[in-house]
């Protein structure tokens, strides 16, 4: 049975990976910070073992190590769990820098030192690294220098570790936009019904990694064919 780590996976993108996974057959270790959210999101989702924590935090991350230990292999690491930082999203010459540090604690230490532990047992696997990115990484918004600039170092970390660790597949994925929690604070007080559902990124996902392409940076607009796969919805694309 496959297994996989996936951070962030009581609402958005992260419980859609979940769900689809599971039904697809994998083992999976999953967090969030809200243990009782976390409990009920997935609480119905056989083989899913959940371990409420922080991402930043060292000995939360060491649970989630310990816990994929004993099987030795995993096949996927999907870090998803993202900081926006303040909402509404403040101008760089005012952004305050200690908002600024927990964005890159969260967007950028905590995926690396979760690869850094996990290494051992996705080498085992020659398992695959997803890295949840943002059209923010590479295209300039005023108001997203922080959650941006992030996701751009986490993009080019996902670069250099394709490099370094050849025997693993390294994806930077960008979902597009995505009706969820941390979309409705980055549009605080605006209509965001007309975004997609989670589930539709979480369809190109799924293909990218069953077809498990080159490592590299992806979209989920690069699979339009999983994105209007029956039962998901599709809205206009808008940014972020
Ligand atoms: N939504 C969009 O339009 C959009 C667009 C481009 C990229 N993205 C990226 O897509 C990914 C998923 O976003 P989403 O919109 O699905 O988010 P979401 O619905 O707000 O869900 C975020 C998940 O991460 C968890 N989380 C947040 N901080 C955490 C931490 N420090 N430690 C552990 N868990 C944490 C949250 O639970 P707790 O709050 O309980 O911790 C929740 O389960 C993120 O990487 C985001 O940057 C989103």
């Amino acid at each position: 049975m496959p297994a996989a780590v996936i951070t962030g996976a009581s609402q958005g993108l992260g419980l859609a990976m979940a769900r689809a996974l599971t039904g697809r057959g994998w083992d999976l270790i999953v967090d969030a910070r809200h243990a009782a959210q976390l409990t009920s999101a997935v609480g119905g989702l056989a083989t899913v073992t959940a371990i409420p924590g922080d991402v930043t935090d060292p000995a939360h991350r060491a649970a989630i190590a310990a816990s994929a230990a004993p099987a030795g292999r995993l096949d996927l690491l999907m870090n998803n769990a993202s900081r926006l930082g303040p909402s509404p999203l403040p101008a760089l010459r005012g952004y305050p820098l200690d908002e600024l540090a927990d964005v890159y604690q969260t967007n950028v230490l905590a995926p690396l030192a979760l690869i850094q532990l996990l290494a051992g047992p996705l080498t085992a696997a020659g398992g695959m690294v997803v890295n949840v990115s943002s059209d923010a990484a590479t295209d300039a918004y005023p108001g997203w220098g922080g959650y941006g600039s992030a996701k751009a170092a986490l993009d080019q970390l996902t670069a250099v570790l394709a490099t370094e660790e050849p025997a693993l597949r390294w994806y930077a994925f960008d979902p597009g936009d995505m009706r969820t929690a941390m979309h409705q604070r980055a549009f605080p007080g605006e209509d965001i019904s007309d975004r997609p559902e989670p589930e539709v990124a979480g369809a190109a996902l799924l293909r990218l990694l069953s077809q498990r392409p080159p490592s590299g940076r992806y979209r989920a607009s690069d699979y339009p064919e999983a994105s209007r796969a029956p039962g998901t919805q599709r809205g206009p694309a808008v940014t972020r």
